[in-house]
């Protein structure tokens, strides 16, 4: 798919509305991760030294179309202000009055952030009278929210199509990375899935299938694929009724030449809490009253064996549960793996979703991979092979 970028683009003087994702973590108030703030603030440093007046619009959380104070983009706005080291406006509508008077407040250069889209219905409804609002407090759109592209609103979708649309450097980055993972990889590709349950990650497993090399399978849902082998997995996490299905992706893989690779050994546990006592075995040797927590040295090996020679590698899900240590071995182990691959040069390496983040992040590898995406349900999205709304409305 073809879109416009920022390259060449003259936006002295004008209004661009800048599609953003300033849904970032908020604990007691206060934001607690500025990633998604960090990584937007490029396409609005460019725009406003070219002398844009930057329009930036939001969704926070899911207000249901109603005013919800606390879920006020205000505080974002501040938090951007500090990231661009300048000040920025704010208005507290994104729509009637509050925000025209505001956009016409703006000179060249400066940057001013609308209340969250969400207050108004008709943002999720894709309302084209909202759309149409919105366009009308611009003269240019550019979309730098990738992780909200997976939504089909006005603010992503339907004003895309009534004023000439840009994908911004965010958009720009993440749509790369993630066509030179999946779109034209160079082979082998391998991909790492794990997570809890195979029924919510079904479209991407049968997508994944026929696109990569190798498929390994690891957290909770590699116990449904080893119970519906006939494995006894004891008291582990699996998905009794999801059997017939993971026998299916097998049967899939194998017509497509994909190699499922599954655990060979687990650390187990009687419970699960941190630092329990722990038991590792092979999977076929899982005590009926331990579950598996986490794969196994073994495993690890495996995998590390199988990674020299893999050229493309995308990871999404981890292995086991690695937030209650000492279960987040094998991730931890994989992912400064994957890491010290990719700083070689030997391979591509993309990552994403909101645990496969944190992950990496506690493996201390986050800025060694080759792309960490922002996104959570859109890098999910695309993993399975969907088109993503808000890139489509891009094309040109
Ligand atoms: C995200 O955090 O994944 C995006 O901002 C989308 O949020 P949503 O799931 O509420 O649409």
């Amino acid at each position: 798919m073809s879109y416009r970028t920022l390259d060449g683009l003259d936006v002295a003087g004008k209004r661009v509305l800048l599609r953003a994702d300033l849904n970032v973590p908020v604990r007691d108030g206060r934001i607690t991760d500025l990633t998604r703030i960090e990584r937007l603030s490029p396409t609005i440093r460019e725009l406003a030294e070219k002398g844009a007046r930057v329009i930036v619009c939001s969704h926070f959380d899911r207000p249901k179309g109603k005013r919800v104070p606390e879920m006020s983009l205000a505080p974002m706005a501040v938090a951007l202000g500090e990231v661009l080291g300048q000040s920025v406006a704010f208005a507290d509508d994104c729509l009637g009055t509050v925000a025209q008077t505001a956009v016409a407040a703006l000179g060249n250069g400066q940057v001013l952030v609308l209340e969250n889209t969400r207050f108004h219905a008709g943002e999720e409804k894709n309302d084209p009278a909202m759309a149409a609002e919105l366009a009308g407090l611009a003269d240019l759109f550019v979309n730098d929210a990738f992780s909200a592209a997976h939504r089909a609103h006005a603010s992503t979708e339907g004003v895309a199509h009534k004023l000439p649309a840009y994908a911004g450097r965010l958009m720009q980055a993440e749509l790369e990375a993630l066509t030179k993972a999946l779109g034209t990889p160079v082979r082998p590709v391998l991909a790492i899935v794990g997570g809890s349950k195979v029924s919510t990650k079904l479209d991407l497993l049968g997508n994944l299938v026929g696109r990569v090399d190798l498929l390994v399978i690891g957290g909770a849902m590699a116990n449904t694929f080893l119970a519906a082998q006939g494995i006894s997995v004891g008291k582990s996490l699996q998905e009794a009724e999801m059997h017939a299905t993971a026998l299916e992706i097998v049967a899939k893989a194998k017509a497509s030449g994909c190699e499922i690779v599954l655990p060979v050994d687990a650390v187990t546990a009687a419970e699960f809490r941190a630092n329990p006592p722990t038991l590792t075995v092979g999977v076929d040797a899982i005590p009926a009253d331990a579950m598996m927590l986490d794969v196994g040295p073994a495993t690890v090996a495996a995998l590390n064996a199988r990674l020299s020679g893999v050229k493309t590698v995308v990871w999404n899900g981890p292995l086991g549960a690695f937030e209650t240590a000492p279960f987040d071995a094998a991730t931890v182990a994989l992912a400064k793996a994957v890491a010290s691959a990719t700083q070689s040069g030997a391979l591509l390496s993309v990552a994403g979703g909101g645990d496969t983040v944190s992950a990496l992040r506690h493996a201390g590898v986050s800025d060694q991979f080759s792309y960490v995406s922002s996104a959570g349900g859109a890098f999910l999205e695309w993993m399975e092979g969907k088109t993503l709304p808000g890139v489509a409305a891009l094309a040109v």
